[in-house]
């Protein structure tokens, strides 16, 4: 392991105990009212590492100068700096602030990037979440939130439930459904699968019930079932996503939608028919034309026929 590596952890570790102390702190009341409102506890926020990151340029960079030199801390991404004139980086500013501070961790448990949740919404806020730049130890496709936690579970239970969200994530985790993995907002990429293969070959996927989380959904399936991964899905009602279904319908009745799961040829035919009706001959066409590319990547000849003949009759 490079030294530039260990240093970078070691700086992950300490930005990550000192937002947990400044979520303690006085200044940290407001975030701790909002992870309460979404109905963390203490131990939940404990177990997760949650912590605040206050509205400050400073006080971070402050705490980690003395363990690394400029350009160590410049690549921990948890800075951001301007190119002055003569081509040289400028002073460092504290990148998160305002913000409740998620640490994602590496397979192996350590703490490696940071997605950022802004406790006020408009404008003035900036993006809802924002993450960790790509760094020497994080780049977003190749992480699978929550695995380090989750992987025991995928194996034991031998699928894992994989949803959008941090939060979806750490709520399913907190109501005891430990199996649990997110990809943090984007569809399933050929890293994580090979992450993922190591522990289980099967999915129920849980995506947001809007149209960014059926796209994703879709892009997830394509590439799990190419991979001869046997995935099913959930869709969740009223728009709720499994954070939300999970604090609004309780435990029990997520559970439930978790077994009402269908084989992801039922879900894909079911929402070739919702995209295109099938009424006209040109509807069903368009229909077939959706479903062909996925029909074509089921690789046992058996499935494939048995999902192409579903398709064509329904
Ligand atoms: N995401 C992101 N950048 C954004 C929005 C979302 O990286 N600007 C990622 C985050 O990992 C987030 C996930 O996508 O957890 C799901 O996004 P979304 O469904 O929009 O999050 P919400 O459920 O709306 O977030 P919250 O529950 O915190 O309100
Ligand atoms: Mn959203
Ligand atoms: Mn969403
Ligand atoms: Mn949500
Ligand atoms: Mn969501």
């Amino acid at each position: 392991e490079s030294r530039q590596r260990q240093k970078l952890l070691e700086l992950h570790e300490a930005a990550t105990v000192w937002f947990e102390e400044q979520l303690r702190s006085p200044e940290g009341a407001t975030a701790r009212e909002y992870l309460t409102g979404r109905g963390l506890t203490p131990q939940g926020i404990a177990k997760f590492r949650i912590g605040f990151a206050p509205d400050n340029f400073n006080a971070l960079r402050d705490r980690l100068k003395g363990m690394a030199d400029e350009a160590t801390l410049r690549a921990t991404g948890l800075f951001s700096f301007k190119e002055l004139e003569d081509g040289k980086p400028g002073p460092l500013y504290v990148r998160f602030r305002k913000r409740v501070m998620f640490p994602i961790a590496n397979e192996s448990g350590r703490i490696i990037a940071f997605t950022a949740r802004a406790l006020e919404s408009g404008d003035k806020a900036g993006p809802k979440y924002l993450n960790s730049p790509e760094t020497p130890l994080y780049s977003k496709g190749q992480v699978l939130f929550n695995l380090d936690k989750a992987k025991q579970a995928i194996r034991d239970a031998k699928f894992a439930l994989l949803v959008e969200g941090q939060m979806d994530c750490i709520s399913a985790y907190l109501a005891g459904i430990a199996n649990v993995i997110a990809t943090s907002g984007t569809a399933f990429t050929e890293a994580q699968v090979r992450l993922l293969r190591r522990h289980t070959t099967q999915v129920v996927v849980n995506f947001d019930p809007d149209t960014a989380g059926a796209n994703a959904a879709e892009k997830s399936i394509a590439l799990l079932t190419e991979e001869d991964f046997q995935v099913k899905v959930v869709t969740l009602d009223d728009g709720l996503d499994p954070d939300r279904y999970i604090r609004e319908r309780g435990v029990p009745a997520y559970m439930g939608a978790l077994r009402g799961a269908r084989r992801h040829t039922d879900y894909l035919v079911e929402r070739a028919r919702q995209l295109f009706p099938p009424v006209t001959a040109e509807a069903k066409v368009k229909a077939l034309n959706y479903l062909l590319p996925h029909i074509r990547r089921v690789p046992s000849r058996i499935a494939r026929d048995e999902f192409a003949a579903d398709a064509a009759q329904k």
